[in-house]
């Protein structure tokens, strides 16, 4: 046995190369991403959109015994997958809503890889668990929670949001039976990853209220209070409300002062989704923007979109911590040993989760070796950035402009003279994906097709927004154009 052993050992040697080995590798690596970095901010040589299907080419390469050689494996990914869809580290993404992808995070994920400290259990990684509560108090702090709040750091916002509200159905005693008489309050505009959280959390058949939008696509809280009452009228139970800050759609940051007021009265659960807008309150613009924002029950915050970390990252912050632990605090008999050294709460008694990437790392890297100077200035020139764009849009012709940004995103669309606007609006964006060098998205706002600008890339600058503004004007000229010849 001990021979077969040996032999086995010999057969997967490859799995820990040797310093050569290593070397190579990451040579190879770090050459690739070097390249990569270098043209990143060209929009000729590094396009934001690359309108084709790609991929397939991957399929060739079937997974085998032997594995490939490092050059070829390089090479693959380079021409299959770096090679076309959105460059999410391009600022020329302008479109949904930008993450980040700042090189010294990288090297915090990294770094926590090679070492794989495990970061769910205390016992396990007291450092590491430390590291990711302190985040969490850095955070608290920041939105105005008190110390008696906790927090996860999760993969993204939709599994935050999904933690909150599962916090908030068992804060409020939810049983099954209770379902049909519970009453969420929230707008058209909340994002769609809230609709799946409900549904996951078993709460698909509570009475969903869509409250109108002001001028300035916010909740309307007259009509919210309308709502509630009318609803406590027909014996149903007023349970959540639920508020942005920060639209995907339009960037719109809801009232949280008179929503608090609000849920006080009627002893609702508040929640807010700050997974785009939350780092703004680094700004003293966003900190005032945000007021009431500490009165809310449970906030959720992406250091992926507006911290610019790379993808992977979303908060939870619950105001009454206890209520997270309530819902997601198990004991196992095989984690009896975990027990013995509890002195700081783990992520995994307040997260579905129990193994799961040292998250903090990434995060706590880049904050220790920049400060906070350099976050607090990006996030100032992404919401002048916007100012400038829709500033620079008002001069346009046939355009109809949505509401000065409230945060970093511009919605507009063009009026053709004859047709149909919708479609117009279609075609030019077409015409947007095929030039390439920024990329824009849109949506549908109450039926109508509407170009939008999200800026919060951290690569994206001045000059990145003037070719965005200079390629929009260019293409709705041609699409003007052929119109007329049609
Ligand atoms: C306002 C808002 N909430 C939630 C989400 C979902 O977050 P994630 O994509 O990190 O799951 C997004 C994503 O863009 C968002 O804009």
């Amino acid at each position: 046995m001990r021979n077969l052993i040996n032999e086995y050992h010999q057969k997967s040697r490859n799995l820990e190369p040797n310093d050569e080995q290593r070397k190579t590798l990451r040579e190879a690596v770090v050459r690739y991403t070097e390249n990569f970095l270098n043209s990143v901010n060209n929009p000729e040589e590094s396009p934001a959109y690359q309108a084709k299907d790609h991929g397939q080419g991957l399929m060739q390469y079937a997974i085998t015994n032997e594995g490939y050689n490092p050059d070829e494996v390089f090479q693959i990914i380079s021409e299959h997958v770096d090679n076309g869809g959105i460059n999410a580290a391009s600022g020329g993404h302008l479109g949904y809503i930008p993450g980040g992808g700042i090189y010294s995070a990288s090297l915090g994920d990294y770094w926590a890889d090679i070492t794989n400290r495990y970061s769910g259990v205390f016992f396990a990684s007291p450092g590491a668990v430390r590291m990711e509560n302190h985040l969490i108090n850095w955070m608290k702090e920041m939105v105005g929670y008190p110390a008696s709040a906790l927090g996860n750091l999760a993969s993204g916002g939709s599994i935050a949001n999904l933690i909150a509200i599962v916090a908030a159905r068992d804060a409020a005693g939810i049983n099954a039976a209770d379902i049909p008489q519970q009453v969420i309050y929230l707008s058209e505009q909340a994002h769609h990853c809230i609709h799946k959280a409900i549904n996951i959390a078993g709460l698909r058949e509570c009475q969903l209220r869509y409250i109108s939008l002001d001028s300035q696509y916010r909740m309307d809280t007259g009509k919210l209070r309308q709502a509630i009452i009318e609803d406590i009228r027909q014996g149903l139970k007023p349970w959540l409300l639920i508020g942005s800050a920060g639209t995907t759609d339009t960037g719109a940051v809801d009232p949280f002062e008179d929503m608090a007021d609000i849920a006080e009265e009627y002893q609702l659960w508040f929640h807010i989704d700050a997974a785009y807008g939350g780092f703004f309150m680094l700004t003293e613009y966003g900190s005032n923007k945000f007021k009431g924002i500490e009165r809310s029950h449970s906030i959720i915050i992406d250091p992926h979109k507006g911290l610019f970390l790379p993808h992977g990252l979303g908060v939870a912050l619950v105001r009454d911590g206890v209520q997270l632990q309530k819902s997601f605090a198990y004991h196992a008999n095989y984690m009896q040993d975990a027990t013995a050294l509890a002195n700081e709460i783990s992520p995994a008694d307040i997260s579905p989760e129990l193994t799961r990437p040292f998250r903090g790392l990434r995060m706590w890297l880049p904050l220790m070796v920049h400060g906070l100077a350099p976050f607090r200035a990006a996030l100032e020139e992404k919401l002048l950035l916007a100012k400038y764009a829709w500033q620079e849009l008002r001069k346009f012709e046939n355009i109809e402009l949505g509401p000065e940004p409230e945060l970093s995103v511009v919605i507009f669309r063009f009026l053709p003279e004859n047709g149909n606007a919708n479609q117009f609006n279609e075609r030019i964006i077409g015409k947007i994906h095929e030039d390439s060098r920024v990329f824009i998205s849109s949506t549908t706002i109450k039926g109508v097709f509407t170009l939008r600008l999200a800026i919060l890339a951290f690569r994206a600058h001045l000059d990145t927004i003037d070719l965005a503004l200079q390629i929009i004007k260019e293409k709705m000229e041609e699409t003007k154009n052929e119109a007329v010849r049609d």
